[in-house]
């Protein structure tokens, strides 16, 4: 077969730089890759039996004359992103005799990626990793910048590490077999990339869209490499998050809001976040900060992706109490990210608490509606 010739995008880390190699058809050249890292004593695949049958033919193939290599599989639900499954994955580590000198290979969506990337970090004090992520959202967002971790029953996310991969293969062409509803939900977090960065992939987006949703190659391609550059350029400039990751949250305060008042049951997190990116495209407009013209545009972006489960029946101030809770709020004050335009955010923590409630208060009618009124104040007079 002929090779592909990769993108090749650099992200800046404080442990050493790494490179995400994008392209169509790059798994079935992956030994090619790893080679290049040079030589290790043993090399094990972490995976899930979901994400094997998927792209296993694909990668075994293409890490043929890989010496020594394991595969080992576990289940990847979000319910299984815990301490427990870190442990189960290191016994199962130390009987196949890996050592400090040893690779583990991360292969799924961004539990697994996230699961192997704690593993990693912590195993004999930490061993090499390289990322192959299988899902929009570990493609453009989770296989990038570094974070790792797991679940503790009272939140997400509490225990985790700062552990950059050494090399990311990212192939559009496994996101062929991704359920309906999870590849849906990765394009949010794609449309905020354009929203946040880069106001020219928000009009390729909205004249691709339909290419898309049918997963052409050539534009799922594009979507996916721009997004990846984006988020590798926030990342090289602010990887421990002191403020430009900030920007990364854009729709997210909102998102964790109705997750959290949901109990993590009703929406895909791509979901909530697209609900999260409506609201806070009204919000920067009630803030007299987004322009009327982009928040219909990303409103109109957004509901294109495909229907969304509704609007949660959960009062506005308990919603909003849980944006209080969230770990992103600093002193106190819950932070939103604003685009004062497309192409453009910042973090703001002026917004009133009245700006906010009144958002999701009226947000989801107006929303819905054919033509948005954008004037919330006019409305609740
Ligand atoms: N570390 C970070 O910076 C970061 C960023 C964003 C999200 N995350 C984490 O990522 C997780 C969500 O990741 P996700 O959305 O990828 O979900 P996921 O890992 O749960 O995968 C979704 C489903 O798709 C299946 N799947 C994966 N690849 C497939 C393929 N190519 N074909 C068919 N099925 C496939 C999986 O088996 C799973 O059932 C959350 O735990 C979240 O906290 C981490
Ligand atoms: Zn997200």
């Amino acid at each position: 077969m002929k090779p592909v010739k990769p993108h090749s995008i650099r992200v800046r880390a404080a442990s050493g730089d790494y490179v995400v190699l994008c392209g169509q058809g790059l798994l079935a050249q992956a030994g090619r890759h790893l080679l290049e890292l040079g030589r290790f004593s043993s090399v094990h695949l972490l995976t899930s039996p979901k994400v094997w049958r998927a792209v296993g033919a694909k990668l075994s193939s293409g890490l043929r004359g890989i010496a020594n290599l394991h595969v080992h599989k576990f289940p990847d639900g979000e319910a299984v992103k815990n301490l427990r499954t870190v442990e189960a994955i290191a016994r199962r580590l130390v009987r196949a005799g890996a050592d400090r000198h040893s690779l583990l290979i991360a292969v799924g969506g961004g539990v697994v990626g996230d699961v192997v990337g704690f593993v990693a970090a912590s195993y004999l004090r930490g061993v090499a990793l390289v990322q192959v992520p299988t899902t929009v959202v570990a493609q453009v967002d989770s296989a990038v910048g570094g974070k790792t971790g797991v679940n503790l029953p009272e939140g997400k996310n509490l225990v985790g590490a700062f552990y950059p991969p050494r090399l990311v293969l990212v192939d559009p062409e496994v996101l062929k077999s991704l359920p309906k509803r999870e590849f849906r939900g990765g394009l949010a977090e794609v449309i905020k990339y354009g929203v946040i960065s880069d106001a020219r992939l928000f009009a390729y987006l909205e004249g691709k869209m339909d290419d898309i949703l049918r997963r052409e190659p050539a534009a799922l391609e594009h979507m996916i490499r721009r997004s990846i550059e984006i988020k590798a350029d926030v990342v090289s400039k602010d990887e421990k998050e002191s403020g430009l990751r900030e920007i990364l949250n854009y729709g997210h305060t909102f998102a964790h809001a109705l997750e959290s008042t949901t109990n993590y049951r009703k929406y895909q997190h791509g979901e909530a976040v697209a609900w999260g990116m409506m609201c806070a495209a009204l919000l920067g407009h009630e803030s007299a900060r987004t322009p009327a013209d982009d928040v219909a545009r990303i409103i109109a972006l957004v509901r294109r992706i495909g229907p969304l489960p509704p609007w949660p029946k959960v009062s506005p101030t308990k919603l909003f109490a849980a944006m209080h809770a969230d770990k992103k709020t600093k002193f106190g004050k819950v932070r939103f990210v604003l685009s004062p335009r497309l192409g453009q955010a910042r973090s703001f923590d002026g917004v009133t608490e009245q700006k906010a409630v009144s958002v999701l208060r009226f947000g989801p009618q107006l929303i819905l509606r054919p033509s948005t009124r954008l004037n919330l104040k006019k409305r609740h007079a």
